[in-house]
């Protein structure tokens, strides 16, 4: 089965951006399953109800957040009751949502998603390592397909990552970043492994936000507003070929597409 996994949406381009390209690629790659990290996705930080449904009806299967998760205090309960939304599974118990799901596809395949956020720049959450060892224990006998969306800022942990869970997972992919990495390969054991997706979003920015505000920031060292930019779009993803009967992936290929 084919899926596609698309890079961090970042506000109105990169909705735009879903909305131009993932029904013309779900026809040319004849594509079964279409997840997205959507945590940048209502106005650069977090979720609103409004903002998935549109990429819901833009084509996206599923979307997996991120540090951002918790940005809209409003989409609490719609993210604790939205199945279609996977948050990083190692903040503390008892937060709203799920960390991972399984999905029905067509012919009894069933793929199922992780979401787990590095702690490396980041939140001092629970070992991502050790939680997907538990979530891993517990998916196996419901979906031989697992897709992890590590949502970190380190290559380094991401790579390890990579490395901890070749050959037990179908893919492990990076994400949060904004900027995608060259370096997407099979590893061992028939998993898909790229450092990050990249983003979707505006394409004239510095990773999302005004140029402006961001170079200004380097450059006085005085806290700037940051506004998302807009603009032209930038669409950054991977398609990923996996065996539905061993659940390994087969092929990994970057997608870049620009407005
Ligand atoms: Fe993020």
């Amino acid at each position: 089965m084919r899926l596609l996994i698309i890079g961090d949406i970042v506000g109105r381009s990169g909705r735009r951006a879903v909305k131009v390209n993932v029904g013309s690629l779900r026809k040319e790659f004849n594509l079964d399953f279409v997840i997205a990290n959507g945590e940048n996705a209502a106005g650069g930080k977090g979720i609103t109800e409004d903002t998935a449904r549109e990429l819901f009806s833009g084509g996206v299967d599923m979307l997996t957040m991120g540090n951002h998760v918790w940005n809209k205090r409003e989409a609490f309960e719609y993210i604790d009751r939205e199945t279609r939304i996977v948050r990083p599974a190692n903040y503390p118990p008892g937060s709203p949502g799920l960390g991972w799901a399984v999905y029905d596809m067509p012919g009894h395949v069933k793929v199922g998603v992780i979401n787990l956020a590095g702690r490396i720049f980041q939140e001092p959450l629970d070992c991502p390592f050790r939680k997907a060892d538990e979530i891993i224990a517990r998916i196996k006998d419901k979906a031989r397909i697992v897709i992890v969306d590590f949502h970190a800022e380190a290559t380094s942990e991401k790579v390890a990552m990579g490395w901890y869970l070749a050959g037990r997972v179908s893919a492990v992919v990076g994400t949060h970043t904004h900027v995608q990495t060259a370096d997407e390969r099979i590893l061992p054991g028939g998993t898909a492994y790229i450092t990050d997706l990249g983003m979707t979003g505006p394409m004239d920015s510095v990773i999302g936000v005004k140029k402006e505000a961001a170079v200004g920031k380097f450059i006085t060292q005085i806290p700037q507003y940051f506004e998302v930019a807009t603009g032209p779009f930038q669409f950054n993803a991977a398609l990923i070929e996996v065996s539905e009967d061993t659940g390994e992936a087969v092929s990994i290929q970057r997608i870049q597409n620009y407005e």
